[in-house]
């Protein structure tokens, strides 16, 4: 309580949740080729994603055809090199990046590090993260490889939030395709990434629409 009974002057802004419906700001976080990046890129493009838009490009390595693919397109972009730094410390330098960009969601795509704690609770239940198989089947490394020689008839993508365990969170949207008989290894990782692309759409556009809520592990539509 302040004192004289005035009303306490807290910095009400500082703590309030976020809007769901807010304009969604993108933070895409890439180590390698961004498909999936480039796949999100277009949907906005082509109006696909209303409300939506790329505020910043990170990668992890300098190289990524990914990071260069965003110069192109002349977003904008930056890399903090991972390699050799603590988790915390590079984390910390991207979570500024995010923030100085105003990012609101930060979707993971093709980024092969894991995340510190300090940078899942900065963005609690604002990032994303896309898996090329049908979770909890197949986490980590190599996962279609894993479902083909596994046997598994049914293979697919998951989009999920990222929680502190590896391809764990809550599952926003998941697409299932059959492995045919003619698969190799190859052939089905190339028809779950054609998956993957209209995945992650699907789900920044249900995100981005605000009408969800995480119910335990459940992503539903909010009043139902
Ligand atoms: C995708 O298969 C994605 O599911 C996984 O990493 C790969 C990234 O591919 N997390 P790209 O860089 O988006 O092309």
């Amino acid at each position: 309580m302040s004192a004289g009974g005035e009303k306490p002057k807290t910095f009400r802004q500082e703590t309030k949740p976020p809007d769901p419906k807010a304009r969604k700001r993108l933070g895409i976080l890439l180590s390698g080729r961004g498909s999936n990046f480039l796949a999100i890129a277009e949907s906005i493009r082509a109006g696909r994603l209303e409300g939506v838009e790329i505020a910043v490009v990170i990668s992890n390595v300098a190289e990524a055809a990914g990071l260069a693919k965003a110069r192109e397109l002349g977003l904008p972009h930056q890399v903090f090199v991972s390699k050799g730094r603590k988790r915390q410390e590079h984390d910390a330098e991207m979570i500024a990046c995010l923030r100085a960009h105003g990012v609101n969601l930060v979707c993971l795509a093709g980024y092969m590090r894991m995340l510190s704690a300090e940078f899942v609770a900065a963005f609690h239940n604002r990032i994303l993260n896309i898996h090329p198989s049908l979770l909890p089947a197949f986490p980590g490394l190599e996962a279609q490889e894993m479902a083909f020689n596994y046997g598994v008839k049914v293979a697919g993508c998951t989009v999920h939030f990222v929680d502190e365990d590896l391809d764990h969170g809550a599952i926003v949207v998941q697409r299932a395709i059959p492995v045919l008989e003619s698969d190799d290894e190859h052939s089905l990782a190339g028809r779950i990434l054609a998956e993957e692309h209209m995945a992650y759409t699907e789900a920044i556009a249900r995100v981005a629409s605000g009408e969800y809520e995480i119910r335990g592990r459940r992503f539903v539509k909010r009043n139902l």
